[in-house]
């Protein structure tokens, strides 16, 4: 649906919000009209049209989610349309699990997964065993095949990248998550462990390298340090960065990499942008380039990760 249709579409319905809360904007004539005719616009009405059509002009604008940067904008009037737009895109509007959405196309190589977005619980993507020089378990077939080129390559520099878990079934990832219930508070374990469906772990995209515990300190290690540097070349990221909790959702796993293609891959890592991030900065068109962090609002809250202190 195009722009200005949503646009249309939403006036009543922002009109008849403005009567129930104190907007910024004044409350418009709301009343149905017979189907087929043009309505009249009323200069209330084009005053909300106005106010749209900040966020609707913007290319990373989602035509769907119109009234959801209304809202957030009415919640925080001095942000610029830039960053409710972009906050509203991280979906920063809505708590974690409030109202998840199915992924259209789960086995998409860009599909995302975190705790706003969940996996079919049925969904098993076509996998490829790493093989036994590259630790455990299995991948999709292109990204088995870029995470051994990049370990054979981190291999000739003297590192040795191996996995220590990869792709994860929906009962796998719900008996881990249920277990970690039996040790820690829900609060605590959804900062380190995802609810079943919404893992990356069940796209067959994800791969825990070297190790899966913050006790083991990997952000110290000398394969890290490759990772970071090295791993954008091969088509993987590092998911959930420090600095990004409030987005991710979780925290720090210097540890977790996902295989997203070397060009999204090289545009996250060379922004410092988490894959989130990276999404919600990208046109609605699909055929302008994605907008750099220079656009990008300062303003994201940080919400810090509480909870007892974990051994996992
Ligand atoms: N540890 C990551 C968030 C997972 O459980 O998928
Ligand atoms: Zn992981």
């Amino acid at each position: 649906m195009k722009k200005t249709a949503h646009l249309r579409r939403l006036v009543p319905l922002l009109a008849a919000a403005c009567l129930l809360s104190p907007l910024p904007i004044k409350a418009a004539e709301v009343s149905s009209w017979p189907a087929g005719q043009e309505r009249r616009i009323s200069s209330d009405d084009s005053q909300i049209q106005r106010e749209l059509s900040k966020f609707a002009e913007l290319p990373n604008s989602r035509p769907e989610r119109l009234d959801r940067y209304a809202a957030w904008a009415q919640l925080y009037p001095k942000r610029k349309a830039e960053a409710v737009v972009f906050q509203v895109n991280l979906d920063l509007d809505r708590e974690f699990y409030e109202t998840p959405e199915e992924a259209a196309d789960p086995a998409n190589l860009m599909v995302l997964v975190n705790k706003h977005n969940i996996l079919p619980a049925d969904y098993v993507p076509e996998l490829e065993a790493l093989g036994a020089d590259y630790g455990s378990g299995a991948l999709r077939p292109e990204a088995a095949q870029a995470f051994r080129a990049m370990a054979g390559a981190a291999r000739e520099d003297g590192v040795t990248l191996y996995s220590v878990s990869a792709y994860r079934s929906y009962s796998r990832q719900a008996n881990a998550y249920n277990r970690y219930l039996g040790q820690y508070s829900r609060k605590t374990v959804d900062t380190f462990s995802a609810r079943p469906g919404h893992s990356e772990h069940q796209t067959g995209l994800a791969v825990d390298i070297n190790a899966a515990s913050r006790k083991a300190h990997f952000e110290k290690t000398p394969a890290f340090a490759w990772l970071v540097e090295h791993c954008a070349e091969y088509g993987f990221i590092l998911r959930y960065d420090q600095g990004k909790e409030a987005v991710t959702g979780y925290r720090f796993e210097p540890w977790h990499y996902r295989y997203v293609g070397v060009e999204t891959a090289q545009s996250c890592m060379k922004q410092g942008l988490s894959y989130e991030e990276y999404l919600g900065l990208q046109p609605e068109s699909g055929e302008e380039p994605g907008l750099t962090p220079a656009f990008m609002p300062e303003s994201i809250p940080v919400s810090v990760m509480e909870g007892e202190s974990i051994e996992v």
